[in-house]
């Protein structure tokens, strides 16, 4: 392919260098949490879903326009069929150096029976999504969701020698009182934790968005009673800001989507498990890679992804009030990936 189409990086609009890419493999998950699906969730069919093939076709594609890391999310990705051969895939192009790293979100359900193989592909860090360590609580919020597999999850990752960061979404009223004993406890594991807002993504049914609001200021104001936080230098290439916890000497990040805007140093865009490219997580315009490769092949793809990056936006304007309660990107997470 000629240079001119073919750059080695993607730089978009605001001169900011996309070299990161998350990756929805499915829609699918075994868990309900109450902020992110309704309980009767309708999922897509079969047939929508990009294959195996193509979602590594078009990882590979990404990789060769500069991307340097990839994010594997759900849904929860482990439930699908067959996912460790393109984790595999991936692992063996971090070994080539083509790729720093190949990461996955999980809620950590099928964690007992994959963190070694997962290991051996060449996978290095886990973000795992738990919201408390209260097994009620847990089954509260994921409505399907089993504390203890879990834990045993977590623990088989851990001695497999992957590296964890729990990540938990602050529910007001929820699990508000619970973060402190997680941070505790995410300490004496030797495991990082990011504290995320609640984002208005998708219609969840009864639930409320408003009542489920809590602020990071708040949470951050009521673990500073507990425990000495130190603002971090650490930057990760991400929209966190990180404390360190002094009495454990663990990092502790904050996402405040709703609270701070974090769009200025964006440099990542979001894969659908439909093939749909979103340049932005909250904003709906989008470019359809599955329809792109199947009508233009690899060259179509790779034509389509930088004519996307050419007009990925500035920023989101997420909002929950009062007034407009409803949910302000109509997809949900699963669809597009946390
Ligand atoms: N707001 C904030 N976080 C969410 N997640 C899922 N839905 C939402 C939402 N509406 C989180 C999950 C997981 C990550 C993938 O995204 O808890 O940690
Ligand atoms: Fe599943 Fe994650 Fe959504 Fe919970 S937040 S339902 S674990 S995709």
């Amino acid at each position: 392919m000629e240079d001119i189409i073919s750059p080695k990086s993607l730089v978009d609009p605001f001169g900011r260098t996309v070299d990161y890419i998350r990756v929805s493999v499915t829609d699918r998950c075994d868990f309900r949490c109450v902020y992110c699906m309704a309980e009767q969730m309708t999922f897509l069919p079969k047939a929508e879903l990009l294959s195996l093939e193509e979602l590594e076709q078009v990882c590979r594609n990404f990789i060769a326009l500069g991307t340097r890391k990839i994010r594997l999310t759900g849904g929860e990705p482990l439930v699908r069929r067959n996912i460790m051969q393109l984790i595999r895939n991936l692992g063996d192009e971090v070994r080539a150096g083509n790729l720093d790293e190949v990461t996955i979100t999980t809620n950590g359900s099928q964690l007992n029976k994959m963190a070694d193989e997962l290991m051996d592909c060449g996978v290095k860090r886990l973000n795992i999504s738990i919201d408390t360590l209260d097994p009620g609580k847990f089954r509260k919020i994921t409505r399907w969701g089993d504390l203890d597999k879990v834990l045993e999850g977590l623990t088989a990752a851990k001695k497999a020698g992957l590296a964890i960061k729990l990540n938990a979404v602050a529910l007001k009223g929820v699990n508000e009182s619970d973060l402190g004993d997680m941070v505790a406890w995410a300490g004496d594991q030797g495991f990082d934790m990011t504290v995320i807002e609640v984002m208005p993504m998708g219609d969840i049914g009864n639930e409320n968005r408003v009542d489920q609001y809590l602020p990071l200021s708040q949470v951050r104001a009521d673990l500073s009673e507990r425990f000495t936080l130190t603002d971090s230098a650490h930057q990760s290439p991400g929209p966190a800001r990180y404390v360190t916890v002094e009495e454990t000497g663990r990092r502790l990040g904050f996402i405040t989507p709703m609270t701070h805007n974090f769009c200025e140093s964006c440099n990542r865009v979001r894969v659908t498990c439909t093939g749909q490219l979103y340049m932005c997580l909250g904003q709906d315009d989008n470019a359809d890679l599955a329809k792109a490769l199947r009508s233009g092949g690899e060259d179509g793809l790779r034509e389509a992804i930088i004519e996307a990056i050419g007009r990925k936006p500035k920023g989101h304007d997420f909002i929950i009030s009062r007034r407009a309660p409803a949910a302000s990107v109509s997809r949900h997470m699963n669809v597009t990936g946390g």
